[in-house]
């Protein structure tokens, strides 16, 4: 494996490292480290622009209001969306999901309808649309994947019809780090039906620049937590006339203009999605994520793609390793040692200090399309180095060495 001569230094960006001097952490995908910056804009928030938002009428909660909008210009920017009324804060993708589903969904949605998922969803994209479906009576077809571990989109244009809703996807699969080609004419061949296009960036935004209206999607969301930021932040965004149409689904401070004892009016968008006290320290620093991310994010993606080819093929090597994530991932190595629970992997591997994620990934239906009950996986970061992949591909042959011993390959 070759070094990257900037790796030292973004992995220094990251505190965590100092502390943790001998991990090795394979975990980004399920959440990021912070890098100085993020914890630096917590730290100056909390110590010294703390306030409510939106309500107070002094300069301190002016100000921090003033600094909580501006993020919500940030993300608009960040994503391309044309206005900044267009993103609504959230806890994360799968609120925003949930938010769209719950909201959204029953207005569009009838027994005569089609909601079209994939099998390589996570969780957070496949469960509220099973149960819009069933709440509904709509039919919930869930597209395969391809032998490369990618959603088979010509599956998915090939069953859009009148009768299509709502086609919910991945823009990167969370388990085998697949890329989504094909979002444009997706997008057409849904709206030429009349139904709606969902996509989950939770993946997808860390890694690539997103443009939602290049993408032509209805609704785009994603986590802060899996872009370097706060856990417990993420973002809602949608085309402006399909936000107006959804009703608030919490009611409280924040989000009404007018209340009597007998009736109720709700602010404009986006404040009427956004009811309660906002998480404004964790929107501050998904503002210095986004900032810190932005302008490195071809650079690192560089990085951790060239990374995981050379870790996909080092593992591929060892014998009894069977690897499921796409050829093209660019920051995602899914493989089982047959014959060794993904637990046991990741314990022996965590004996050695090195950090992989094993289970089922919030994806059961792809864990029983592949017929396996649990994958590892390992992620990268800004932060991963070559030593890193070398370790874990030794604590792989390892762990191979030590639970099937000298086995028949
Ligand atoms: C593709 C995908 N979608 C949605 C989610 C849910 O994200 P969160 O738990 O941050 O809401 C994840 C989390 O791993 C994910 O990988």
């Amino acid at each position: 494996m070759s070094s990257d001569a900037a790796e030292q230094d973004w992995r220094a960006d990251f505190p965590l490292f100092a502390a943790q001097p001998q991990l090795a952490y394979f975990d980004q995908a399920a959440t990021g480290q912070y890098p100085q910056p993020v914890i630096t804009a917590l730290d100056t928030y909390m110590r010294s622009q703390n306030a409510p938002l939106h309500r107070g009428l002094y300069k301190l909660a002016y100000n921090a209001t003033e600094q909580f909008e501006a993020v919500r210009t940030q993300v608009a920017q960040f994503i391309n969306a044309a206005a900044a009324a267009q993103v609504i804060f959230t806890s994360g993708a799968t609120a925003a999901l949930n938010l769209i589903a719950l909201a959204f969904g029953p207005q569009h949605v009838t027994a005569d309808s089609e909601i079209i998922v994939s099998v390589a969803e996570h969780h957070s994209n496949f469960l509220p649309w099973q149960r819009l479906a069933q709440q509904t009576g709509a039919k919930l077809l869930v597209a395969p994947i391809t032998a490369n571990g990618a959603i088979d989109e010509d599956w998915v244009l090939a069953h859009i019809n009148q009768h299509t809703a709502i086609v919910a996807l991945a823009h990167e699969t969370n388990v085998s780090g697949a890329h989504l080609q094909q979002a444009p004419a997706i997008a057409a061949a849904v709206h030429a039906c009349g139904g709606y296009f969902v996509l989950d960036g939770a993946q997808a935004i860390g890694h690539q620049a997103v443009d939602v209206q290049a993408l032509d999607c209805d609704f785009y969301v994603f986590s802060g937590h899996k872009i370097y930021g706060p856990s417990g932040t993420g973002c809602l965004y949608g085309r402006s006339e399909l936000l107006e149409q959804m009703p608030p689904l919490t009611l409280g401070g924040g989000m009404v203009d007018t209340v009597s004892v007998t009736k109720a009016t709700w602010a404009e968008l986006p404040w009427r999605l956004e009811a309660g006290s906002q998480n404004a320290l964790g929107v501050i620093g998904l503002g210095a994520a986004i900032s810190y991310l932005q302008p490195r994010r071809p650079a690192f993606t560089a990085h951790t793609a060239a990374l995981t080819q050379q870790l996909r093929a080092a593992l591929a090597n060892i014998p009894d390793v069977q690897i499921y994530s796409a050829p093209d991932a660019c920051a995602t190595v899914s493989f089982n040692v047959q014959g060794v629970h993904a637990h046991d992997l990741a314990t022996f591997l965590d004996e050695q200090n090195v950090a992989i994620r094993a289970g089922d990934h919030c994806a059961q239906p792809l864990m029983h399309d592949l017929c396996v009950s649990a994958v590892a996986r390992a992620t990268l970061g800004a932060y991963t180095t070559v030593a890193d992949c070398q370790r874990l591909v030794a604590a792989v042959q390892a762990a191979r060495d030590f639970f099937l011993g000298g086995e028949a390959q």
